[in-house]
């Protein structure tokens, strides 16, 4: 299972990447903004120091919503560095682009999916990544981690290449839930990863391994 960080934040970029399980970073415009990167030059910018800190692969979100705006952004994103993958929304417009970004080698991470049939469409589309928002379907009262689990039969069902990068994922027990379904990837913010480290029989374990050693020496 891949984990990537969702978050523009460079400093929990870095932090993720020092622990050295990082296997990519994901972004969109919210998070950009949230770090106060804004306008096109310095958004092209923050993707290409995303890029120096991590090896894995970047999504970078196209923000065009026709195929000709979308083409376009998407080669220019493309172009910047060869971790980049280019984000691009589940409408029309975005899965005939994820057509043409396929038959031209193009990685592409399909994004804003919410349903088994948008993602048999982005599959067939040939995304390299599909992204269902787990978190914000929980926020409608409706079963995220289930989503994960028709996607992940339906694409077993038909062989399909396209990785399921479970999204939206806003804690540890849903990185765990995705692990066990079978997610290929999960993004989520650092404190998702960081929870999978805590115990506190861990806690109580070390402190009493280290003040035995203490009493032996
Ligand atoms: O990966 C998609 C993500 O950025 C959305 O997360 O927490 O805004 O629903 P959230």
């Amino acid at each position: 299972m891949k984990f990537f960080i969702d978050t523009a934040n460079l400093d929990q970029i870095k932090e993720a990447q020092d622990l050295g399980v990082l296997d990519g970073v994901t972004t969109n415009p919210s998070l950009m903004a949230k770090e106060g990167i804004t306008g096109k030059d310095n958004i092209i910018e923050h993707y290409k120091k995303i890029c120096d800190i991590v090896t894995g692969d970047v999504s970078a979100e196209v923000i065009s919503t026709d195929f000709e705006g979308i083409v376009k952004e998407g080669e220019e994103l493309a172009k910047l560095h060869d971790q980049i993958i280019v984000k691009v929304p589940m409408i029309k417009e975005g899965v005939k682009a994820i057509k043409y970004f396929s038959d031209k080698g193009i990685k592409t991470n399909c994004t804003l999916v919410f349903s088994v049939g948008q993602a048999l469409l982005a599959a067939k589309a040939g995304a390299t990544y599909v992204s269902p928002f787990i978190g914000r379907l929980d926020d409608i009262s409706t079963d995220g981690l289930n989503l994960i689990a028709e996607i992940r039969m339906v694409y077993d069902n038909y062989n399909f290449d396209t990785q399921i990068l479970a999204a939206s994922v806003r804690h540890t027990m849903h990185v765990i839930d995705c692990a066990k379904i079978g997610a290929d990837v999960m993004t989520g913010p650092l404190s998702s990863i960081e929870g999978l480290l805590k115990h506190p029989l861990t806690d109580i374990g070390l402190a009493k391994f280290l003040a035995d050693y203490k009493k032996g020496n």
